[in-house]
């Protein structure tokens, strides 16, 4: 298991030599590789992104429609209040509530990953890929 770990991260280390990375830490939910190339977290956020419609009021590329730009909120929410805000919503205010929506709750970590690569400016692409295995 240990040995397995030391070369895998040897092979992950090898194939991003010449890549910019940004390694997941306590800030940063997320790693990009490149802008673009993302772990299988992140990646799940962005298809939940897509499947939950979020883009028809908070704009294709988070840039804000009839909801606001999550690019500019994510600078300033903080994860718990991100967390309390998609699943209770803000029903007076035209922000739907998710609680009952299995999909979007289940990965709403994946999601806050996502949406803060992009807010970060460091995924640089609204639809990421995955980083090789
Ligand atoms: C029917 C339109 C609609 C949909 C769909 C929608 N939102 Fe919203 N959302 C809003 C509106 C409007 C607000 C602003 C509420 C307010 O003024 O406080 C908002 C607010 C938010 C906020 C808080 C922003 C801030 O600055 O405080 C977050 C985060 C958010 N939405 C994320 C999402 C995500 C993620 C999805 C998809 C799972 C989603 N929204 C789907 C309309 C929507």
């Amino acid at each position: 298991m240990f040995r397995t770990t030391i070369i895998s991260a040897a092979l992950i280390t090898s194939a991003l030599v010449g890549a910019q990375v940004v390694q997941a830490d306590d800030a940063k939910p997320y790693t990009v590789v490149d802008g673009v190339k993302v772990d299988a977290k992140t990646m799940e956020g962005f298809r939940v992104w897509r499947e939950a419609n979020c883009a028809a009021c908070h704009g294709p590329n988070q840039e804000g429609l009839v909801g606001p730009s999550l690019i500019k909120s994510l600078q300033v929410l903080s994860k718990d209040e991100f967390v309390t805000t998609i699943t209770a919503g803000r029903l007076e205010r035209g922000m739907p509530a998710w609680n009952a929506n299995k999909r979007v709750m289940d990965n709403i970590d994946s999601l806050y990953a996502y949406l803060k690569g992009r807010s970060d400016g460091a995924i640089t692409r609204t639809k990421p890929e995955m980083i090789a295995q």
